[in-house]
């Protein structure tokens, strides 16, 4: 992709000083089109080392492999079936993941200690110039650069709130177009599965494919990243089934004297200012976008509780409902 032209000179500067930083051993965040990424070129393990330790993410958490040439796939993973190279042909650069067996060059480190490898090229132009400048057969190992279990960040300062100068560079791309993770499919073996839905609808990939995709239960896989308690709020969260039932449940915690945000996709019914809301779109994508930013300013924000509508039972708002289901975590616990 031609990445040149879509960015300011000023950007350019910052990358190519970001491309020093991942050449000398550094860690380096960036944007991506999903979240902001914590990255370390694959090749030096020290530097791999660093971003567990920046993250307190413990070392058999494997990472996502970004790069940025599909012609390249070979040189990454083995064993590549039909359907992955269909899927990485339609959906890359973008929000898609594909575990793979790991080619030789893919270090253990970073993996895990497992034989798959996960790779994403992505498609925010600082992202994908920021590999285009690292070199070919070069590779950017990236979790997400949240401290381990909090929610991913979706602008530059939730990075620089987190990590401040822990970080060498933090290339500043703005709020995050899509705002949840990439889609995680397994296509290790002939059967293609859902990991994590995010930023590709499971419903594009069902029309590609011509198949309904089963999500594959995280017992059949070692996948850590997705543990129930990932991204929870550290105030508890609670999912209300229905609008009337977020009502009642409000009513309830106000007679308590509990300070609470509802988080709703329709006007209030109620007023009182011991409770907060929260107006979210009622649209995946849109609600998708502002989900992380508005989870972490109720989370900063002291209240004791935050009630949460239920997002509708449709593939569409998958990805929304597992990032929910994960932040209620401490309210289920
Ligand atoms: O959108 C995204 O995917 C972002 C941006 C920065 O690309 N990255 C991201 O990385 O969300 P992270 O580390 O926060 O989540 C990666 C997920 C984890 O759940 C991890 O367990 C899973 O990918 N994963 C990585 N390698 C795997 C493998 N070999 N097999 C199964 N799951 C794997
Ligand atoms: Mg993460």
């Amino acid at each position: 992709m031609e990445t040149d032209k879509l960015i300011t000179e000023f950007t350019k500067f910052h990358i190519q000083q970001a491309v020093e930083r991942l050449l000398a051993g550094g860690v380096v965040a960036f944007p991506t089109e999903t979240v902001y990424g914590l990255g370390a070129d694959i090749s030096q393990p020290q530097a791999i080392q660093k971003i567990f330790e920046i993250k307190g993410r413990p070392s058999n958490h494997p990472l996502i492999v970004h790069f940025s040439n599909l012609s390249e796939l070979e040189f990454w993973a083995e064993d590549i079936p039909a359907t992955a190279w269909k899927l990485a042909e339609h959906f890359w650069p973008g929000p898609l993941t594909l575990i793979l067996p790991k080619s030789k060059l893919i270090p253990v480190s970073v993996t895990g200690g497992q034989e798959t490898v996960a790779l994403r090229i992505p498609r925010h132009p600082i992202a994908l110039n920021l590999l285009e400048q690292l070199g070919s057969r070069k590779a950017i190992a990236a979790p997400s650069a949240n401290r381990y279990g909090f929610v991913s960040p979706t602008n530059a300062d939730h990075v620089k709130c987190a990590f401040g100068d822990k970080i060498d560079v933090i290339l500043d791309g703005g709020a995050c177009e899509i705002g949840l993770e990439s889609t995680i499919i397994n296509c290790v073996d002939n059967n293609v599965m859902l990991l994590r839905p995010g930023g590709t609808p499971l419903s594009s990939i069902n029309d590609l494919l011509k198949q309904n995709i089963q999500i594959q239960p995280h017992s059949q896989i070692r996948s850590p990243g997705s543990l129930a308690s990932h991204y929870a709020t550290s105030t508890p969260l609670e999912i209300c089934p229905t609008s009337e039932i977020l009502l009642s449940r409000s009513s309830t915690l106000l007679q308590q004297g509990i300070y609470t945000a509802a988080v709703t996709r329709s006007a209030p019914q109620i007023s009182s200012d011991k409770l907060h809301h929260v107006l979210m779109p009622d649209e995946p994508i849109a609600f998708g976008k502002l989900l992380y930013a508005t989870l972490r300013k109720l989370d900063e924000a002291n209240f004791e509780r935050i009630l949460i509508e239920a997002p509708p039972d449709d593939l569409e708002w998958l990805a929304v409902a597992d990032r929910l289901t994960r932040a209620s975590h401490s309210f289920r616990k």
